[in-house]
């Protein structure tokens, strides 16, 4: 039996990373959109890799159960890149909060219960996360360690507590970096790895549907007034990945990545920061 590299989300930072991190590997993909998952099973056999897809939605632990169980029947877990999740545009906050938070940090828990010793995984979060100021000692640990069915009950999660579906993003993608703080510790026991990496704009669906969105303007103008000048592209995560999940990262875990093409850094400090 093989190695199992899990992803979840068959987009094109899923797939990338997979690209880097999957050879030798039985590659088992899962999404809430089978076309999506069997789409990037096609692209990856047909280069040589060996993929499976399966029909998973994040927001659901009993689906996460049965793709772990699925994953589990073809080897030993060595990996888990999950990139799946939904933007501010795509969906609406109690969903964002259902899949980009509570389903990231149930996909960690159940997974750091059954990776293989020195197993890695990196999680994808998002800049914008970044962006949302400081929110205090006292909530970020809420959000490290509380309960996973617990999480979506915290008051700073509650409706009347968020502005729009933009906050709410940037409230799960904080969630994320947090969670795989605590996450860490847990992995750790198996002296396995777990990373985050918080992409700035990467030209994906995903973002086609943000530069087509209510914000189209905004981030538009943030690839182009950010150092890079540009968007990124989802091989360029990948490279970061790559170095997380192979032994060149052994030291590293607990972490959060920052790729975006300087953009934060402006939303702070540049050109793109909001008027005061
Ligand atoms: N593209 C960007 O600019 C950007 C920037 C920052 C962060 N991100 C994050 O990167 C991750 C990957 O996005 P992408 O840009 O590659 O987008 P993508 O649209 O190419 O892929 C996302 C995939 O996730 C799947 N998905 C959505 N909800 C799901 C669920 N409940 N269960 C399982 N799968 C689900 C979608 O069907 C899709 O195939 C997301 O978490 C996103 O928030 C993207």
């Amino acid at each position: 039996m093989k190695d199992v590299l899990i992803l979840t989300g068959a987009g094109q930072i899923g797939m990338a990373i997979a690209r880097r991190t999957g050879y030798g590997k039985k590659i088992v993909v899962g999404d809430r959109k089978k076309e999506n998952a069997l789409a990037v099973c096609t692209i990856l056999n047909e280069a040589g890799f060996d993929a499976v897809a399966v029909e998973t939605d994040i927001s659901s632990r009993q689906s996460i159960l049965a793709l772990l169980d699925t994953a589990q029947s073809c080897g030993e877990v060595s990996m888990l890149v999950n990139a799946a999740g939904v933007s501010p545009s795509q969906a609406s906050i109690e969903t964002i909060l259902r899949v980009d938070l509570y389903g990231t940090a149930v996909l960690l828990e159940e997974t750091g219960k059954i990776i293989r010793e020195g197993g890695t995984g990196v999680t994808i979060s998002s800049q914008s996360g970044h962006r949302m100021p400081a929110l205090g000692a006292e909530a970020d640990e809420l959000l490290a360690m509380t309960p996973t069915e617990e999480l979506l009950g915290l008051d700073l999660l509650q409706p009347e507590n968020i502005r729009d579906t933009l906050h709410a993003y940037q409230l799960a993608k904080r969630c994320n970096v947090k969670r795989v703080m605590a996450e860490a510790v847990r992995w750790g026991n198996r002296k396995a790895r777990i990373n985050s990496i918080s992409p700035g704009i990467v030209v994906t669906p995903l973002a086609m549907d943000e530069f087509n969105g209510p914000r189209g303007d905004f981030y538009k103008n943030m690839f182009a007034a950010c150092p890079a000048g540009r968007p990124g592209t989802a091989d360029e995560i990948a490279n970061v990945a790559e170095l997380l999940m192979s032994d060149r990262g052994a030291f590293i875990t607990g972490s959060d990545f920052l790729i975006d093409g300087g953009a934060t850094a402006s939303y702070f400090y540049g050109p793109l920061r909001p008027e005061k």
